[in-house]
């Protein structure tokens, strides 16, 4: 069989290494990852996060920016790549608030590049991590792929921006396309501007953790391996030219549950610090995953429960 070659950007990130990890247990797959390691949280991390896939014969690391098209250029024109998973973003709700540009910059300039560069060297195929924070504040829980895109963010807004460019690129230049919007992702390695993450640490360490608005807003936690693997399916799919796919786990979680169970996890009792809501949140996230279903074959398997016990063993390694 010849050998694929994957590009995955943002691969040094927490979604991102995760993928690299299983893209990295195939046989004739070469895994190419692009990432700037950005501060937005600690590079350091990001480096722990590759720290294994940089002896792997299989993987190449390009630290470089998706906003330098000259770099990328010279990326595409060393390797023919057959398909492209782009991850690499500025992430992140509340921050986009106060940096709106940087948000465009990355998220669509960013995005029209590697699509740019997948026309001009023929790549088939373009899988696209967008977000649930699309739908904005949309009271027809659960959340179909059909509804209109309301973002009520910067950050949502440039998702919704780069899967419109998705659509044109893929109509334009027949470019096997799928955006994938994933629901709050957490697990080993999670982001620590996260909530679960967040909350962890500053529990850990005896301090309050910010609780906007009355603990009573629900989101649709989505453990990691889940996620990787829909990822994956559509990697496999082909059935049509350009699909939008909700990565979800269908079960919606209030956050004063999440609270309790990383109070039992960690054996500590939170101390709350209530803040009002911020205007950029939402107060509901709910996958309908029917899709997911039935085009990718997608069946999340980790509850809330497994996945903090989960998450809250690779934490306390960290400590
Ligand atoms: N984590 C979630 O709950 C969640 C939910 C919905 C969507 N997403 C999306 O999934 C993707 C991965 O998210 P994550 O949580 O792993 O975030 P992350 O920040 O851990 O990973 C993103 C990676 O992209 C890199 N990056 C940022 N700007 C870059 C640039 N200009 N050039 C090259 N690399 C750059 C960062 O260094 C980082 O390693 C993002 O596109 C994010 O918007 C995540």
């Amino acid at each position: 069989m010849s050998e694929r070659a994957i590009l995955v950007t943002g691969g040094a990130g927490f979604i991102g290494s995760h993928l690299v990890d299983r893209l990295l247990e195939k046989e004739n797959l070469r895994v190419i990852v692009i990432d700037n390691f950005h501060d937005f949280y600690a590079p350091a991390i990001k480096q722990s996060n590759v720290r294994s896939h940089l002896t792997h014969a299989n993987y190449q690391l390009v630290q470089a920016d998706i906003t330098d098209f000259a770099a990328l250029s010279d990326l595409f024109a060393q390797t023919s790549f057959n398909a492209i998973v782009h991850l690499a973003a500025r992430a992140g709700i509340r921050p986009s608030l106060e940096q709106p540009l940087q948000y465009q910059q990355t998220n669509v300039a960013g995005t029209l590049n590697l699509l740019e560069l997948a026309r001009q060297f023929r790549v088939k195929q373009f899988i696209f991590g967008s977000s649930s924070s699309v739908y904005g504040d949309n009271p027809h829980a659960p959340f179909q792929e059909e509804y209109l895109p309301q973002p009520i963010s910067p950050y949502a807004a440039t998702k919704a921006a780069g899967e419109m460019l998705a659509y044109t690129y893929s109509h334009l230049y027949e470019i096997q396309t799928v955006c994938l919007r994933f629901f709050t992702v957490y697990g080993p390695r999670q982001r620590p501007d996260l909530a679960i993450h967040k909350f962890a640490r500053l529990m850990a360490t005896g301090q309050p953790i910010p609780v906007y608005g009355d603990g009573t807003t629900e989101r649709d936690y989505t453990y990691v391996a889940d996620i990787v693997s829909g990822v994956l399916a559509a990697l496999e799919y082909n059935q049509t030219r350009f699909e939008t796919i909700n990565l979800g786990c269908s079960q919606t979680v209030p956050l004063h549950r999440v609270i309790s169970l990383l109070e039992e996890s960690l054996g500590v009792k939170a101390r709350i610090e209530r803040l009002p809501m911020h205007p950029g949140d939402l107060a509901l996230t709910h996958a309908d995953v029917s899709k997911a279903k039935r085009l990718l074959n997608y069946s999340p398997t980790t509850t809330i429960e497994t996945g903090i016990q989960k998450f809250v063993e690779w934490f306390k390694t960290t400590l």
